[in-house]
């Protein structure tokens, strides 16, 4: 029996009333599935994201995440929600004046497990993503490919069921590329994590199925098969 993580019914997006950004949109997405959503800048990839992570209320139709309606959620079901997504910027929104493993542990600390824990985890995280060894420097003190390794391994701190991640390798060589892609597979193919990432280009050597989203220039949203 499949289980569905994301549902939308003739989902509507829009920041005023005027202009739709995603366009009666209809689909689902399952645990375990791995979906890359392209399409031209400006078509709404970002924004269909910020829905599904809560920082945009729909306009029109049915969207649910993980069992709870994001038309009508309530703040502390959406805080609840929260902590047990995996988010992953662009922009690596770290925490320059906290050391790498504080950065990865972040999501622990919140939810107050013991300091064991957190380090076990992080030397397990930063292991994974090729950083043992620089748990106690600064993000500054990191090329971009790096800190955006720490971003990863914080967004799966928590073993998150779903992980959405906003053009994670953009500015990226292919070395922090691929480890972040090997990561994500071998979540979603081991622990059964949904994924969502939203990229300008689907790697070339990706080792897992996966489903692609396309969004046009009109926010219609369909897959490619
Ligand atoms: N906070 C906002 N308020 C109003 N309009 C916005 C806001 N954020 C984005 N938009 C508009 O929504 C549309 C879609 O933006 P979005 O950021 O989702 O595009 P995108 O597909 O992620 O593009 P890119 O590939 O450039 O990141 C754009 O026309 C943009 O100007
Ligand atoms: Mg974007």
């Amino acid at each position: 029996m499949s289980e569905n993580v994301i549902t939308a019914k003739n989902l509507t997006l829009a920041y005023d009333t005027t202009d739709k950004i995603i366009n009666n949109a209809s689909f689902t997405i399952q645990k375990g599935d791995f979906v890359f959503i392209t399409g031209p800048s400006g078509s709404g990839k970002s924004t269909l994201l910020k829905a599904f992570y809560g920082n945009l209320k729909p306009q029109e139709g049915e969207l649910n995440i993980g069992g709870l309606d994001m038309m009508n959620i309530i703040k502390h079901k959406l805080q609840e929600l929260r902590t047990h997504l995996g988010i992953v910027f662009q922009d690596y929104k770290l925490i320059n004046e906290w050391t790498v493993e504080k950065n990865v542990v972040l999501p622990l600390w919140i939810a107050g497990y013991t300091a064991d824990v957190q380090s076990s985890q992080a030397k397990r995280l930063l292991h994974h993503v090729k950083l043992t060894g620089k748990e106690e420097k600064y993000p500054l003190e990191l090329s971009g490919g790096e800190q955006q390794r720490v971003g990863v391994a914080r967004a799966m701190a928590k073993n998150p069921f779903l992980i959405l991640a906003d053009e994670p390798t953009g500015n990226l060589d292919e070395y922090s590329s691929n480890v972040i892609w090997d990561l994500m597979e071998n979540a979603c193919q081991q622990l059964d994590t949904t994924i969502v990432v939203v990229t300008h280009r689907i790697p070339m050597m990706f080792n897992i199925p996966y489903r692609h989203f396309s969004i046009d220039a009109g926010g219609n949203v369909r897959e490619v098969h």
